[in-house]
């Protein structure tokens, strides 16, 4: 078997390259370890910067997402039992932020692909790569039926997430690793309940940061922030409700309609780069080169970000042989990568909560005060937030 790009991973990341190669006349296989129902029903990121919409649409996967995404014109921050607004689409020129959660990008990815009869193979097992160093990179697999298979291609993108095969490939003594681990996790909740807010909520507390998020009319995201060791046991849903009450409260008579708990979950954060993020002819992209903590909403922004450099420089190659974009993907890319990872740093130091900290307390207190009322200090974050591509370029 021979195909022109090796994709391992099915996640946004696999799937989106998947859907340019295809739509520029470019061969490619998807291999991805798990299950189809699997994939779709991962419950993840929900949160689309204005360019990962934009790109959806030029994709052609925008039909759902124009019925169902709810369209954000700015966010909430609360603190001290007071609310915020910040009006990002007013500071930015008009960018906003679409709630479409990960699972249906994946889902209308993969319908896609499957109408267009292209090969995509889920249940994949011991998948290595081979020659990646070498002008004829093979990937070798155990196929769903157990057959072993060898896919031969021109390139191999690594998209197959943070514990993926393709960057434990690189030698070890090619790549910097920059890692950073927080001293918090997300407790993660899905609630049968309608939302109490139309826009998101991000509140700092004594008790901890408190997030509260949508998925529809019908269903609500929440998020607290719990120690890294957190156990799940100890969260009833009396329990959650209670801390989220506490932490999303204010003054002004808000109240938080509850609901019936579908879903929890803890998530650890960490910070975490690798670089370069391509060997011969095998390239990284999304979690498999680099994970942001949560708070910003970025992890899935960069994937899309980074296949679309990725697509650009494959195609150019494929179509010229000219190969400056593939050998400078990976600074391309990083540069993305480094300033989504300083502004969702910031982001999370600026709204968790460290006990141990009194002095980090009052700093983010008067950092939180800036960002409310300086009309500069505003627009700068909303630049960050909304993911404006010239940011950090130069
Ligand atoms: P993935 O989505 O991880 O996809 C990688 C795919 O590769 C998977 O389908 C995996 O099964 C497959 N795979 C792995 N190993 C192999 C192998 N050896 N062979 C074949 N296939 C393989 N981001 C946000 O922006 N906001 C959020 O709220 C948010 N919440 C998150 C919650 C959790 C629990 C997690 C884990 C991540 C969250 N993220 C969030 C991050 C975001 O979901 C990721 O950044 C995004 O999924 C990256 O996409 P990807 O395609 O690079 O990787
Ligand atoms: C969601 C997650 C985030 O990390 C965020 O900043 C905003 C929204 C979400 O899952 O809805």
């Amino acid at each position: 078997e021979r195909t022109q790009v090796a994709i391992i991973g099915a996640g946004p990341a696999g799937l989106l390259l998947g859907r340019m190669l295809e739509l520029a006349g470019v061969d490619a296989v998807i291999l991805e370890h798990r299950s189809q129902s699997y994939v779709e029903g991962r419950i993840r990121a929900g949160m689309l910067e204005h360019r990962t919409m934009r790109l959806l649409e030029e994709l052609g996967l925008d039909e759902r997402m124009r019925r169902e995404a709810a369209v954000h014109h700015g966010l909430e921050l609360r603190f001290d039992r007071q609310r915020y607004r910040i009006p990002m689409a007013e500071l930015t020129g008009g960018c906003t932020a679409v709630m479409y959660s990960q699972q249906e990008i994946v889902r209308d990815a993969i319908a896609a692909r499957l109408a267009s009869g292209l090969p995509l193979e889920f249940g994949v097992d011991d998948v290595r790569l081979d020659g990646v160093d070498t002008d004829a990179p093979k990937v070798r697999y155990r196929a769903a039926d157990g057959s072993e298979q060898v896919l031969a291609c021109d390139f191999i993108a690594g998209c197959d997430g943070f514990h993926g095969v393709s960057r434990r490939t690189i030698p070890a003594d090619v790549l910097t690793v920059y890692e950073h681990d927080y001293p918090f996790a997300w407790l993660g909740v899905l609630a049968d309940v309608q939302p109490s807010t139309f826009e998101l909520i991000y509140a700092c507390h004594e008790r901890g940061f408190a997030l509260h998020s949508m998925r529809s009319s019908e269903v609500s995201r929440f998020y607290l922030q719990v120690p890294p060791d957190e156990d799940l046991a100890g969260w009833s849903d009396d329990r959650i409700w209670a801390e989220l009450r506490l932490r999303l409260g204010t003054d002004d008579g808000w109240t938080l309609a509850e609901g019936t708990i579908s879903t929890k979950s803890i998530t650890a954060m960490r910070s975490f780069v690798v670089e370069p993020m391509q060997y011969g002819r095998l390239f990284l992209a999304g979690d498999a080169a680099h994970i942001v903590p949560p708070t910003a909403a970025k992890g899935l922004n960069l994937a899309a970000a980074d296949v679309r450099l990725l697509a650009d420089a494959l195609c150019t190659w494929f179509e010229s042989g000219d190969r400056a974009l593939l050998d400078g993907y990976s600074d391309d890319a990083l540069r993305g990568v480094w300033r989504a990872q300083q502004f969702s740093r910031s982001m999370t130091s600026l709204l968790h909560h460290s006990p141990a900290n009194p002095m980090e307390w009052r700093l983010q207190h008067a950092e939180l005060k800036h960002v409310c009322t300086s009309e500069a200090a505003m627009k700068s974050f909303c630049e960050n937030y909304v993911g404006l591509p010239a940011a950090g370029r130069i």
